[in-house]
């Protein structure tokens, strides 16, 4: 059989593929490889360096990976241990394993470094190929209030991005431990005053510039932003599941990877809060829509999200997105109101199964652990704010 492989490059090669013995077929490999190698290397590729402690993370970290990402080819983030954090700035929420899997996880990232070292060196930098490394224009810094990247900034080799606004773990803890579906209201006259809401998760005095926030306000750039822009390509299966995703956690990613392994192109369909609250109960969601919604786009297996999705799988919805399979996972599917089963028009066509995750994590088990650890949480907190408020007063030691 003869094939011809042609290759839009600036060497427009054409390469004849005989396939005889595996021995010739391998040599002609070699030369495509090669060829198009060498047609790569004229354009340089730059490795960019991102470090963080990526504790409960959110699309603000995530944003912050979008941006690093824009400044080279390849993104390389190192994640630090729970020992490493825990002597800067006290013990994290989650594990290890838990946050590198949560970054690897980001559409944005190629390669993760484990248990990177928390005082950015030029010798981290060079290990790893990285050209230079970026971080969010706050400040971190070690136990001792020495800035974490002195040493980068010192050689030339540390670029910043924007930090997002409107979201940080502080708020989002401030929210489970309140009760409160304040973060639902849209309308702001009703809403209390977000700085109390916040209180509640840091128990502090003076305000940092950093560690606080203002509201998310999501606009349809930064979903833009998010989105991955691509159609179904003719004959891809298309996949639809749908659901809270409230706190983007571990049990939702590992879901969502078997779920896209069903097929090509992975919908998720995202309910509303007051739908959320109907089933969920007390103040969830704890994220609103449009931050629930920021979160699953920044997931490498979804394709396409589904803006306050209809709680039932309708026949309408399933034909408008040709929708091939719905999946659900292993936690209890709640009714309808008036007690039909959601997915009542898939299994009628035969379109609907259910998943095995393999993880119990839940969005309330997150909530319990964080309300299990609320003391350590409030401390970690308070040094972390004392020292920003010392840095942003100008008392920072530069090394
Ligand atoms: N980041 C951001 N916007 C946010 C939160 C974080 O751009 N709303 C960026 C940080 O500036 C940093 C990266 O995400 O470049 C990793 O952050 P991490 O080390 O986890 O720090 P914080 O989230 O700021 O720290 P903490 O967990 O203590 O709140
Ligand atoms: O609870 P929520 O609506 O956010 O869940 C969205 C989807 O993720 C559901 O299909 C649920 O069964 C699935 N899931 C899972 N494993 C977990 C958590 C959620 O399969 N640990």
């Amino acid at each position: 059989m003869l094939i011809l492989y042609g290759l839009a490059a600036a060497d427009l090669i054409v390469v004849i593929k005989v396939e005889t013995s595996g021995k010739v077929n391998k040599y002609f490999h070699i030369i495509v490889s090669v060829i198009v190698m060498s047609g790569d290397e004229k354009k340089k590729h730059v490795r960019v360096w991102v470090d963080g402690c990526f504790d409960m993370v959110h699309f603000g970290h995530a944003n912050a990976l979008r941006q690093a990402k824009q400044m080279g080819d390849v993104l390389v983030v190192g994640v630090h241990s729970d020992a490493e954090i825990s002597k800067h700035k006290g013990p994290p929420v989650f594990t290890e394993d838990e946050r590198y899997k949560m970054v690897r996880a980001i559409k944005w990232v190629d390669e993760v470094v484990e248990s990177a070292p928390y005082v950015t060196t030029i010798e981290t930098l060079d290990e790893h190929g990285c050209e230079y490394c970026v971080h969010g224009d706050d400040i971190t810094t070690t136990a001792d209030g020495v800035d974490t990247y002195h040493l980068v900034k010192a050689a030339g080799r540390y670029k910043e991005c924007n930090r997002t606004l409107g979201i940080s773990t502080t708020d989002l803890v401030g929210r489970m431990l309140l009760v409160t579906r304040s973060h639902h209201e849209r309308d702001e006259s009703k809403s209390p005053d977000p700085l109390y809401i916040q209180s509640i998760g840091q128990d502090n005095q003076g305000r940092s510039p950093y560690t606080g926030t203002s509201l998310c306000l999501p606009t349809t750039k930064r979903i833009a932003q998010f989105s991955s822009g691509r159609e179904p390509n003719p004959g891809d299966k298309i996949v639809y599941v749908a659901g809270a995703f409230d706190l983007f956690h571990i049990g939702h990613l590992d879901f969502l990877e078997k779920a896209r392994k069903l097929g090509d192109y992975l919908i998720v369909g995202i309910h509303s809060d007051p739908v959320v609250n109907v089933y969920k109960g007390s103040n969830y969601p704890i994220m609103n829509l449009h931050e629930r919604v920021l979160s699953v786009l920044t997931n490498r297996h979804v394709s396409e999200v589904v803006i306050g999705a209809p709680y039932s799988v309708s026949s309408e919805l399933m034909d408008h997105f040709k929708v091939d399979l719905v999946c659900h996972g292993q936690t209890t599917i709640c009714p309808c109101p008036l007690g039909l089963d959601p997915y009542h028009e898939p299994r009628r066509r035969g379109k609907f199964i259910l998943i095995d995750s393999e993880n119990n994590v839940t969005t309330e088990s997150i909530v319990s652990r964080i309300i299990n650890h609320r003391l350590e949480y409030e401390t970690r907190n308070k040094k972390k704010e004392a020292k920003e408020i010392n840095i942003a007063e100008g008392k920072v030691n530069s090394h």
